[in-house]
């Protein structure tokens, strides 16, 4: 059993939907059948951001279809009619479970062979999970992650079941804080426990999480550092119990884990030239095979900005960027791509956007003091051999933001590191 695509989308995740979209845009004469793509989730592609932040609100939460792709690029979000409409062949809750790159076919968990003239990998990453540290208690009825809509549903119901109960968020990285204030908003009481010196470690300065720590203890979450969960006690299916490593006991009603992420490359392992944890491309998105291409948060891929230095980057706007470059060129386009990096949060009344790379050394600017304003304007440049190379922005307008991100995009010079932290976000405000 089997059929053939001239293009295949593995995954069905945000690099799906805006390779999708592309794809159609740059191919209004595609027959029906020319692409397909290929997910294990049971629904077309959505905007995963929305599963920490709208889907967790207590009343009135985002739900599908309001949030499928591409949102925000597209007059018409793309729901499964608009796959269908496009002639594209949708294959959901559907696992690929070997690829064979040099037959160019993939093996489904249905046990159909699919195969392919070009295929684009999107399989984008999973949760790391406690027993991939040593732990245990995954699979107990109140432990939560939170990678798709089935972990959303999953904490959603868990939330609701412990009205004003205690969680324990185990990671205080991205997911860590995002769930912590969406468990707060559902009048839950939060304990965040991890190894760090401080939150968001791989990108805050000490000083800027401070802030967003001191935040978040204004609204009465309390902040474990410096050490880890040792085992979670499970009465009846349930935690009721996290241990800490010193021995000290907190009482858990349910348990949020978000301790960082894997590429899922598996599939391509002695395939594929693999670099930095994901499938390594050049700047058009092609790996080692001439015929695959690679996208979002599996795609190692060099960024010009940092010298050509190979990244690989989870975050949602590389995502969506990295798929239209990969479709573009598989469609005959010669440009490599030139990305600016930028990442970005929501959590309470607060929002930041951070543009390129927190090389060299941090400069901050503004006053992060919640005694003066509830939602104070700060941020941090990091100066890199003379030049602006990153930039960190809490609370800008849209036009703040376009500025730091002009910045970083031309590596606006530094000749005096205090005269810019004088300046703050004067030194590159339109003048
Ligand atoms: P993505 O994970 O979206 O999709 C991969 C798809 O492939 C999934 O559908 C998966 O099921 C499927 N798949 C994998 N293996 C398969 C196989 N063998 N067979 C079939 N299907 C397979 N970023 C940001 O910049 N700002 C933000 O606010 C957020 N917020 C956020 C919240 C949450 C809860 C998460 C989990 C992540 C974010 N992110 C984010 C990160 C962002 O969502 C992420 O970078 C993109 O979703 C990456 O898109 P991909 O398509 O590469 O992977
Ligand atoms: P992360 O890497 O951001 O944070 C991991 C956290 O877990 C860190 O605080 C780390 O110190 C801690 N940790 C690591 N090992 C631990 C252990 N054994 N015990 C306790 N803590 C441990 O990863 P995440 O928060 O899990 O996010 C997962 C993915 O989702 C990432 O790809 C992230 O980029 C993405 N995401 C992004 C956004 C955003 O961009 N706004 C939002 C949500 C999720």
């Amino acid at each position: 059993m089997g059929r053939a695509f001239a293009y295949v989308i593995l995954g069905g995740g945000v690099a799906a939907g805006y390779a999708a979209l592309e794809f159609v845009r740059l191919r209004s004469d595609a027959a029906a059948g020319e692409l397909c793509i290929i997910s294990d989730e049971n629904v077309a592609p959505y905007e995963r951001p929305a599963l920490s932040k709208g889907y967790l609100l207590p009343e009135g939460g985002a739900r599908l279809p309001a949030f499928h792709t591409c949102v925000g690029a597209n007059d018409q979000l793309l729901t499964a009619d608009w796959y269908r409409e496009h002639g594209i062949e949708l294959i959901l809750g559907t696992k690929v479970i070997t690829a064979d790159v040099r037959r160019k076919t993939l093996l489904t968990s249905s046990g159909e062979t699919i195969s392919y003239t070009t295929l684009i990998v999107a399989t984008g990453a999973r949760a790391l999970k406690l027993e991939d540290f040593g732990g245990s208690g995954s699979d107990a009825e109140n432990v939560c992650y939170l990678r798709n809509i089935k972990d959303a549903d999953k904490l959603v119901s868990v939330m609701r079941s412990c009205p004003g109960g205690d969680a324990v968020v185990i990671g205080g990285g991205y997911i860590g804080m995002e769930c912590a204030a969406a468990l707060v908003a559902n009048k839950i009481k939060v304990t965040i426990v991890f190894p760090g010196k401080h939150c968001m470690e791989r990108l805050f300065t000490p000083k800027i999480a401070e802030f967003y720590e001191n935040y978040y203890a204004s609204k009465g979450i309390t902040f474990i550092k410096r050490t880890a969960v040792s085992s979670l006690e499970i009465s009846s299916g349930k935690v009721t119990t996290a241990i800490l490593r010193d021995g000290r006991r907190l009482q858990a009603d349910m348990v949020v884990v978000g301790i960082g992420a894997r590429a899922n490359t598996a599939l391509f392992e002695g395939q594929l030239a693999m670099e930095k944890g994901g499938i390594k491309v050049n700047g058009q998105m092609r790996t080692s095979d001439a015929s695959v291409y690679a996208v979002g948060d599996v795609a190692a891929f060099p960024v010009k900005l940092a010298g050509g230095d190979v990244r690989r980057l989870e975050h949602v706007d590389c995502a969506r960027r990295t798929a239209r470059h990969a479709v573009a060129a598989a469609l005959g386009g010669d440009g490599d791509i030139d990305y600016l990096p930028f990442f970005y949060s929501r959590v309470f009344a607060l929002s930041w956007r951070f543009y390129g790379d927190n090389a060299g050394e941090a400069v901050h600017f503004g006053d992060p003091d919640l005694a003066a304003s509830p939602t104070p304007k700060f941020g941090a440049f990091w100066v890199n051999a003379g030049r602006v190379a990153g930039a960190f922005l809490e609370g800008g307008s849209a036009e703040e933001y376009a500025a730091i991100a002009d910045a970083v995009r031309r590596g606006a010079a530094v000749k005096d590191v205090a005269e810019l932290a004088r300046q703050g976000l004067a030194f590159v405000a339109p003048r």
